[in-house]
Parts: C-alpha cells; structure tokens; sequence
C-alpha cells in the first residue's frame, strides 16, 4: 500500500488504516536495529533537515539516527549560533535552507503551529517534533508501538495519563492516537492542570489519584512543565508529590500490575519515584529504542520511497 501522505503534522483526525501503516512498517525497521550493520540504503540521495528551536535529548538523536540508519544526508540545525539572533524570520530561515535543495524538515519550536505554517510555506515534507503545547506525534506513535508490545491490541485498554496535561504535547498526541486505535483514555492531575473543556475529545478526567488507579492498566506519567507554566499552578513540588507522585507505595494498594509508560525527561522524586521508574513494569526505556524506528517508519513513509 502507497502512503499518500506527505506531512506528519499531528495523530488529530489521523485514520486507523494510516497509524496501523506506520507501526506496521515500524515492525520492519525495528528488527534492522537489532541487526549487526544498522543501516539500509533506503533514504539515499535523500537530503533531511533537522530544526531544532527547543532544547531536546531523546527527539533530536532518535531523529538523527532514524536519518542515518536509513542513510539520508542530514543536517542538524540549533537556534543557537544561527541568524535568529540578528532578526532572520522562521520563514526565512525554513526557506533559506530549502534553497540548498532539501527535501524534508523535521521540525520542533515553542509554538503551536510552527510545523503546519512552514508546510504551508516550503515545498519539503514536514514532520512536527513537538511545538509548543499542541503535538508531538512521533511520541504519540512510539508510545503506542511499545504499549501494543507489551499489551498486543489497545481495543479497551485502559490508560491514565497523569500530571501537566494543560501544557502537555504528548498528552495531545497520546489521546488522538490511543483513541483512534480503540483504548479507553483518562488525565489525572491537578484541577489547575486540567483543560477545562477534556472530556469533549472523549476522555474520563480524574481529580483524584486513587479514582485514576482504580480505573487504570496503564498509567503515562507526565513531567511538570515548570518552563510553560505563566504563574503557580500548585502550592509547592513535594505538595504535588504528596498528592499526584507516582510511588511504589501507592500502587501497591492494588491488585493489579500497572504498565508505566514516561515520554521523557523524568524530573525523579516528582511526578515518579525511581523505583517505579527503574522497575520491571517500566517499559520507559523501550519507548526510547522504539522511537528510533517509529521515526525511521515516518521518514520512509513521507518520503514517497519505495523498497
Ligand atoms: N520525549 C521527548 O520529547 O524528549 P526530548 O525533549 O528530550 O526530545
């Protein structure tokens, strides 16, 4: 089957067929990273751009690495030391580059909506890598390739994500996609943290720990994003621990074993205790190697290729 798709902008309004296409083919490029030579000649020829205006670890190398496993030429460009600093535009900037002959831009910035107005702008496929508090949809997709993993179908899941959903990304991406393939999807957190209008995309909301838990076989625990929070939101972080932490002590009190899932960065003995983190029902650092190939999956899949 041709994917005809020629942007990844965000898993809203993405049809099933489409992400079942992505985590299918991500199968296939999963099994060449446990391979001796990592590498297939897929993307040669193949020319990515990799524009990063935020800070990140896992994207950004998870993105340079899906390039040179499938053996793209890439750049890697940083708002620091570039011509931001005197004034350039972002469209400027994007179209700049795309006059070196580029054909892909991946792309992560503060704002919602950067990804969608530079492909409105260039003529390069577009992958969002995160803007602002709006998508990160190659998180959305890895978490549910490792999810599916360890759980097989997601018809009837139930999955809890947990913390700053207001200001959350992944949280976006996570409820679009794990809807779309048939999970049951609830937040919990702090009313304060809350959108007020949740439960119109089809999602419980939970106030309370303990409800969420009871509810819950996967819980998806969300880093406080202290750096897009405008005024206190929270009286304190060991109030919000005390409260909301994820704890060996409080998931004990069920009889069941919970999957933890956490995108990345883990801001430990906050949201999630390091012994729940590091535990065998972690699958925090599988979510991290199956990124890899879920990017590899979407760059190959956009870039209109075929094996
Ligand atoms: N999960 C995630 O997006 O991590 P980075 O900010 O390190 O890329």
């Amino acid at each position: 089957m041709k994917f005809l798709k020629k942007h990844l902008l965000g898993l809203e309004g993405v049809p099933k067929e489409d992400l079942e296409h992505i985590l299918e083919t991500a199968k296939y490029f999963r099994e060449i990273l446990d391979r001796p030579i990592k590498k297939v000649p897929t993307l040669t020829g193949v020319t990515v751009v990799n524009l990063f205006f935020e800070a990140s670890t896992r994207t950004r190398i998870s993105f340079e690495l899906a390039e040179k496993r499938l053996s793209a030429d890439l750049v890697n460009f940083s708002a620091s030391g570039s011509s931001l600093s005197k004034g350039e535009t972002l469209k400027d900037t994007a179209r700049n580059i795309e006059a070196m002959m580029i054909d892909m831009v991946v792309i992560r910035h503060s704002s919602p909506g950067a990804p969608l107005f530079l492909s409105r702008v260039l003529k390069s496929s577009i992958i969002n890598a995160g803007d602002g508090c709006h998508e990160h949809p190659t998180q959305g997709l890895l978490d549910i390739y490792t999810l599916r993993e360890k759980v097989g179908d997601l018809s009837g899941v139930k999955v809890v994500i947990i913390g700053d959903i207001a200001h959350s990304r992944v949280a976006m991406s996570n409820i679009h996609g794990l809807k779309t393939m048939g999970a049951e999807v609830a937040v919990c957190g702090p009313a304060t943290l809350i959108p007020v209008e949740m439960d119109k995309l089809g999602v419980k909301v939970f106030y309370s720990i303990d409800e969420a838990l009871e509810f819950a076989d996967v819980i998806n625990v969300l880093r406080i994003q202290l750096e897009r929070q405008k005024k206190a939101t929270f009286p304190s972080l060991r109030e919000y621990h005390d409260i909301f932490g994820i704890t060996k002590e409080r998931l004990s009190k069920y009889k069941k074993e919970f999957v933890i899932m956490h995108p990345g960065p883990i801001n430990r003995g906050i949201e999630l205790d390091t012994d729940v983190a590091d535990s065998k029902h972690s699958l925090i650092l599988r979510q991290v190697t199956n990124g890899v190939a879920i990017r590899m999956a979407v760059l190959y899949l956009l870039s209109g290729r075929e094996i």
